[in-house]
């Protein structure tokens, strides 16, 4: 089993998509290992997002993440970086495939209501961020 980070972002928080969504993350297989809701100051934002520091987005980016409460899980599955990329679906709402979390409540490019760690940018580092070991059950 691997982990990996889902953070459902403030637009869909404030929508009270939250139960929704995790009823189909959990429906496709996943188990919650770590789960916490927090709010973001800007400082936080910006260092979680640091790889996207430079690109046009980034600015917008940090002030979305921060503009309200997030709820953050630690998912475990088989292949669960993978797995959770193609339960959430492409970036972009419109481009995201039918039945995935984007394409059913997203609302545009950057208010897409979830985070996944990317396979390929270290989930674990993503994890760590905000959870310690001792906040992840193995059960
Ligand atoms: P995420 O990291 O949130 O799971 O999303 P992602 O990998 O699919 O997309 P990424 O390229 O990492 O971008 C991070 C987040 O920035 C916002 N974004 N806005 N206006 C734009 O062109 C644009 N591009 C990206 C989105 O909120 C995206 O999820
Ligand atoms: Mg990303």
């Amino acid at each position: 089993m691997k982990r990996t980070l889902l953070i459902i972002k403030p637009d869909a928080v404030k929508r009270n998509l939250a139960g929704e969504i995790l009823k189909r993350i959990i429906d496709a297989g996943f188990k919650i290992l770590g789960m916490k809701m927090m709010w973001l100051d800007k400082d936080e934002g910006a260092r979680f997002y640091e790889i996207h520091k430079g690109k046009d987005f980034y600015e917008w980016l940090v002030n979305f993440i921060s503009s309200g409460p997030i709820v953050v899980c630690c998912l475990g599955a088989e292949d669960a970086p993978q797995k959770l990329r193609t339960v959430v679906g492409a970036t972009d709402p419109k481009k995201a495939a039918v039945g995935t979390i984007r394409n059913l409540f997203g609302t545009s490019v950057g208010e897409n209501v979830v985070h996944a760690s990317a396979p390929d940018e270290d989930p674990e580092r993503e994890i760590k961020f905000f959870f310690s070991e001792k906040e992840i059950f193995n059960y």
